[in-house]
């Protein structure tokens, strides 16, 4: 019996390396746009306990800058999130609105948890303003955050395992199970996590290079960047390892086959070690800012994120050909007018955030004081 549904028989409207490129770009801003929330909430919520019980008012300080900065890293995260939702659906369609349906309830529920983890984050921006205490509303924003992280794993597991559908569906219609019995769930979840680490410590790297910082936040921002680019970076690469032996029989081999997916693995583990040793570096000599460390474990932070999209493109591309699913196997029409007008409007987005984000950082700087 085919697994898949039929294809939709209207052709493709570009040629399917524009789809998946324009995917693999957006996806990258999306994950680096998730690991700065994660990340900075997991940081932010640390130091803010951390300054509770130290009385101490550098981490006080510092977990007030994150938390003021975080709804502006939502709505990145949110915005980043929609372009490769629309790659991923033309794309992939028939197996990924199967999985969806599939786990429906929990699908949509991804909509009413978001909105509550960005109203959570506006509230701990507004209480930190008041110099009032965030860590409840944090906490609660970062749990449903983390919920929606662990649905969508879910879903993009479910979406490469079609053996499971039909299984799935006999048991239920209500869209109420999650991708239960797939042993790649929790290692690839655990690996997202691990992964916000050193792109966040990439970020406070670069809020380390403020001039007008206090000295003590100043080595606070550089010690914890630089501390968690590294320890973040060696805990992802150990989570690599677990997620690589959780894959099915066949895929780890077909990965490494193919010349790209093996290449952005290389690239991935320089990435890795790039964040450690500049990492390292800047952490062992906080008192300075080192621009060059920080502009490294930034550079690194990105590489790292794209190898990372790339090679998981390359699991799920893997295992779905195993199962008959062929990419690349598709009708295209190409209508250039449509694309070129699409490329348009896709530079003039891109220069529109360009020069919002040029009169972001030229505008008069207000003084920042949490304590
Ligand atoms: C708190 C908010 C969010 C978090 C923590 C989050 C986290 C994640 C994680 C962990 C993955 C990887 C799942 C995996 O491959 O195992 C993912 C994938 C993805 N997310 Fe998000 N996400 C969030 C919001 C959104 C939103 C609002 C959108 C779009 C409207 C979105 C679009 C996507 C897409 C398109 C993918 C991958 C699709 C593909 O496989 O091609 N995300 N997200």
């Amino acid at each position: 019996m085919e697994m898949f549904p039929a294809a939709d028989p209207i052709p493709l409207p570009a040629p399917v390396w524009l789809f998946k490129l324009l995917h693999e770009v957006t996806l990258t801003l999306h994950f680096l746009a998730v690991e700065l929330l994660i990340g900075g909430l997991l940081v932010g919520l640390a130091w803010r306990w951390l300054a509770r019980s130290r009385s101490d008012d550098a981490l006080a300080q510092g977990s007030g800058m994150l938390a003021h900065r975080l709804p502006t890293v939502m709505a990145y995260v949110v915005n980043l999130g929609i372009p490769p939702l629309l790659f991923t659906q033309v794309l992939y369609g028939r197996a990924l609105y199967t999985s969806s349906v599939l786990i429906g309830a929990y699908w949509i529920s991804v909509i009413f948890l978001l909105i509550g983890s960005y109203y959570g984050l506006y509230l701990a921006a507004a209480r930190v303003e008041r110099k009032q205490p965030w860590g409840l509303t944090g906490l609660a924003s970062l749990l449903l955050a983390l919920a929606v992280g662990f649905i969508y794993t879910n879903n993009m597991t479910l979406m490469i395992r079609p053996e499971a559908w039909s299984g799935m569906y006999e048991a239920t219609q209500a869209g109420n199970q999650l991708n239960a019995g797939d042993p790649t769930v929790l290692p690839r979840w655990f690996f997202f996590l691990a992964a916000t680490l050193p792109t966040a410590g990439a970020g406070l790297l670069l809020l380390g290079l403020k001039t007008d910082l206090a000295p003590a936040v100043g080595r606070l921002l550089r010690f914890w960047g630089g501390a968690l680019a590294a320890g973040g970076a060696a805990a992802v690469g150990v989570m690599a390892f677990v997620v690589l032996g959780a894959l099915p029989e066949g895929v780890r081999e077909g990965l490494a086959d193919n010349a790209v997916y093996a290449g952005f693995g290389y690239v991935w583990w320089a990435a890795v070690a790039l964040l450690i040793a500049v990492g390292a570096r800047q952490a062992g000599k906080a008192s300075a800012a080192l621009p060059l460390a920080a502009g490294g474990a930034a550079l690194a932070a990105f590489v790292q994120t794209l190898a990372l999209v790339m090679v998981r493109d390359g699991i799920r591309d893997t295992t779905l050909l195993r199962a008959g699913f062929d990419v690349w196997d598709r009708q295209v029409y190409t209508n250039w007018s449509v694309v070129g007008l699409f490329l348009l409007l896709f530079v003039i987005a891109v220069g529109l955030v360009v020069w919002m984000a040029r009169v972001a950082f030229s505008a008069r700087k207000v003084e920042e004081k949490y304590v």
